[in-house]
């Protein structure tokens, strides 16, 4: 079975961390966000992923080598000389996606996280025998995503409204389809969507269904939305695996600490933390609802929280970060700092407090 992932786009959204890194490949939980999903390709028994890709691709190729031979998977690349949007990549990709069994394959967007329950969706597709399955979730605020409109009973789509302006529904488009290659016959090789342009045509030829996605779901292509996808994330660990969750009097929550990290005395850390590989943490340091990414040291008695720090970043001792505070790559704050959602850019040295949310160059 194949599967394509749509790592298009340029993660303006998610800066100052992709100056470094494309996207997918910015952590998350301690891995590259496009590892969640290429791991439970292969758990399911994909055997090849192809990534739909306009720009950087031997970054992200050279990355993922080591994995290709880590997890088994053939992992390639179908790169555009233009943006295709979000149906267009497919087109551009159909030899790579038709093989001779005629099998459905996996559409992914590369910014979502969730527990993919890929199983679950084959067996639903293969139930309904339409031409399209895509996965939905409920959320409070449905205008930034697709809205699907279904059949309570079958989960026919009855309607699919890409970023509707008034009130449809709130059962939007996870970004997690499967997909007959019938469908890519509907798809002519041009800037196209998907959400736009296919999915409302099948849905009026009654030939999409929807499934609804059990546990969480949560873009994360924006910090706000990263920093509450790994609370959701934690949630479902402590669930399903909680050894991997750290533990200890210093622990508060659900927490996890890269084998390679070293703690100091005194701490207090969680809930919904993240400690990357070779980070430093001292003494006295507080952390919570944060990201640490691989490579930060923590000074004594530094408190942060609602952030996301910026891998090989330190900061200072007493320094207080704080209020989605993002700082991008090799950042470093001074001793006795206060950051107040400061998103600072990659290489910079903070020597005055950042007072109020503000982008710092
Ligand atoms: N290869 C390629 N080329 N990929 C692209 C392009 C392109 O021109 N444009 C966007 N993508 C990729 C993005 O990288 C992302 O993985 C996916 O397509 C969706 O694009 P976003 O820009 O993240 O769209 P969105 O978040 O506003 O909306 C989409 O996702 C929602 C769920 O998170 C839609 O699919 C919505 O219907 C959905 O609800
Ligand atoms: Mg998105």
């Amino acid at each position: 079975m194949k599967a394509l992932i749509l790592v298009g786009g340029f993660g303006t959204r998610l800066r100052p961390l992709t100056l470094s890194v494309p996207k997918p490949l910015v952590d998350f939980a301690n891995k590259p966000m496009i590892l969640h999903q290429i791991e439970a390709l292969k758990a399911i028994g994909v055997t090849e992923v192809v990534l739909a890709i306009n720009y950087q691709p031997e970054v992200m190729l050279n990355f993922l080598k080591e994995f290709e031979t880590k997890l088994g998977i053939k992992i390639t690349c179908s790169q555009e000389t233009e943006p295709l949007g979000t149906a267009g990549p497919l087109a551009l990709a159909r030899d790579k996606l038709i093989d001779e069994s005629g099998e459905p394959f996996f559409v992914l967007n590369s910014d979502v996280i969730s527990e993919y329950p890929l199983k679950e969706m084959i067996a639903f597709h293969k139930a309904h025998g339409g031409e399209a399955s895509i996965m939905v979730t409920k959320v409070d605020e449905p205008s930034k995503y697709g809205v699907v409109v279904t059949e309570e009973e079958t989960g026919k789509v009855e309607k699919f409204v890409e970023k509707p302006k008034i009130f449809v529904g709130n059962k939007i488009n996870a970004g997690i389809y499967l997909l007959n290659p019938s469908v890519l016959d509907r798809i002519q090789l041009r800037p196209t969507s998907i959400e736009k342009e296919v999915f409302p045509k099948i849905a009026a030829e009654k030939k999409l269904f929807a499934m609804v996605l059990p546990g969480f779901w949560m873009d994360i292509g924006q910090p706000r939305d990263y920093i509450t996808g790994l609370r959701l994330y934690l949630d479902s660990l402590r669930k399903k695996s909680p050894a991997n969750l750290a533990a200890g009097s210093h622990i508060v929550g659900n927490v996890i600490v890269h084998e390679t990290a070293k703690i100091g005395e005194g701490c207090l850390i969680g809930p919904d933390v993240a400690i990357g590989p070779g980070c430093v943490v001292e003494s006295g340091v507080r952390l919570s609802r944060c990201t640490v990414m691989r490579g930060v040291r923590i000074k004594k008695h530094a408190c942060i929280s609602s952030s996301i720090i910026g891998w090989h970043s330190t900061v200072g001792q007493w320094a207080r970060v704080e209020n989605m505070t993002i700082l991008g790559e090799d950042v470093h704050v001074c001793d006795e700092i206060y950051s107040n959602g400061g998103v600072v850019l990659p290489h910079k040295e903070i020597k005055s407090s950042i007072l109020k949310p503000e982008i710092v160059m």
